[in-house]
């Protein structure tokens, strides 16, 4: 009997209809566009109304691919995120409504800046191993909020990615190893008072680099294996430049072809990231899809290598394996059709849907139907509820 594998078997992408394109944001702050273009490495940014937040994001994305039978063996709802809208409750259970799941399930929400939907997966990856038959659904969604004219606006973002993750997976099945290291480190932070972060862009990029090869050396201890043992290696993207510094400190250890295969590879996973900007837990994931989505030569066996990073800091190397038959579970007609479909705002625009937003405060909120958009919205709060609703 052959071993049990577990990994992912669905993918789902959602992000907000809306975009500022960079150029035009670098121009109204009186930016060479190119220090966003190429030194960042953005082109457009996706802008949330305020009747999208990780609740309807998340929803719409696991809703792109969910049948009524996979409903049925979810066991675990998991939500990463680092914006949840609740410091008590988890946002999965609005989740599980919206999208009626089965109630005989755990439903919760997991957070260590952007590294939650990774523990998330490996949480389910072991539910999984202890629980034969049985499926988890996991969640990663986020709004990346940093204000306007601030050093970290250009690496806004927001939106969200699903993962089935299932016994003999339809896309990729996990590897065994992993390696993670965690340490306390003030790089990035949200006080529980505002939606916007407080980053120390610069140490949080140097803290990024250093787990990074802490655990990928560890990775390489552990298993024995080499660079050149990756078909590809998938990064977090904050921002499309910032994987790459990290890649670039590998790079050496393999030959100059293949030194260009995962450059290339690299070019092809930051794609969708470069059109949506952060979404914070679901970056890497992100960048995975647009990997196996823009790619036409990867194949069944093929070893992919992923870094996930939260801020704060947790860092996890860890693999999974393309199975036969994967491209088949992909969407990237669709996905790429969604992103071209989006309305582009002026900067005038964007900054005043930015600050329309759900208050920190106790009152009653409506949000503009006009920019109601997607499978779900939020139609306002009532009594400090938050009201949800189909979008029709
Ligand atoms: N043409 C091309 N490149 C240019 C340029 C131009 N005209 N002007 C600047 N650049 C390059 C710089 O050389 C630099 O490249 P490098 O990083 O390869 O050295 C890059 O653009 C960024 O410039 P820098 O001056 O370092 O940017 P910044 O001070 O505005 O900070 C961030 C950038 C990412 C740190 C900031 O946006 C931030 O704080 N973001 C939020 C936090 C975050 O995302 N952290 C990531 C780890 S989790």
């Amino acid at each position: 009997m052959s071993k049990m594998t577990i990994g992912i078997d669905q993918l789902g992408f959602y992000t907000p209809n809306y975009y500022v394109d960079l150029v035009d944001l670098a121009q109204a702050r009186g930016v060479d566009p190119d220090k966003f273009t190429i030194g960042i490495g953005q082109d457009k940014q996706a802008v949330p109304p305020s009747s999208q937040d990780v609740v309807t994001m998340g929803a719409s994305a696991a809703n792109e691919f969910l049948t009524p039978d996979m409903k049925q063996d979810i066991g675990l709802i998991v939500l990463g995120t680092e914006t949840g809208i609740d410091a008590s409750k988890a946002g999965s259970l609005y989740i599980q409504q919206l999208l009626n799941l089965n109630p005989w399930s755990r439903a919760i929400e997991i957070k260590e800046a952007c590294y939650g939907a990774t523990a998330g997966l490996m949480l389910a990856k072991d539910y999984i191993a202890t629980h034969p038959g049985k499926t988890a659904l996991v969640i990663a969604s986020d709004i990346a909020r940093y204000g306007l004219e601030t050093g970290g606006e250009v690496t806004q973002g927001a939106g969200a990615i699903a993962m089935l993750v299932t016994e003999n997976p339809r896309i990729m099945a996990l590897g065994d190893v992993s390696s993670y290291y965690s340490e306390q480190v003030m790089d990035f932070w949200r006080p529980v008072y505002t939606d916007e972060a407080i980053a120390l862009g610069k140490y949080s990029t140097e803290q990024y680099i250093r787990f990074f090869e802490l655990t990928w050396a560890d990775y390489q201890k552990q298993t024995g294996k080499q660079l050149a043992d990756f078909a590809a290696m998938t990064f977090h993207l904050p921002y499309t430049k910032m994987g790459l510094k990290a890649l670039r400190t590998a790079l050496p250890e393999a030959d100059a072809v293949k030194q260009a295969d995962l450059l290339a590879k690299y070019e092809e996973s930051i794609q969708y990231s470069r059109q949506v900007g952060n979404i914070y837990t679901g970056s890497l994931y992100l960048g995975l899809l647009s990997l196996l989505e823009k790619n036409t030569n990867l194949q069944a066996g093929d070893e992919i290598g992923l870094f996930s990073y939260g801020s704060g800091a947790v860092g996890e190397f860890f693999t999974a394996t393309l199975v036969d038959g994967f491209r088949s579970q992909l969407h990237a007609e669709q996905h790429q059709a969604t992103l071209d479909a989006r309305t582009q705002l002026s900067v005038p625009d964007y900054e005043l849907v930015f600050k329309d937003k759900v208050p920190y405060a106790a009152d009653n909120y409506q949000a503009d139907p006009a920019r109601f958009a997607g499978d779900f919205v939020l139609s306002g709060v009532t009594d400090q509820q938050r009201q949800y609703q189909v979008n029709e």
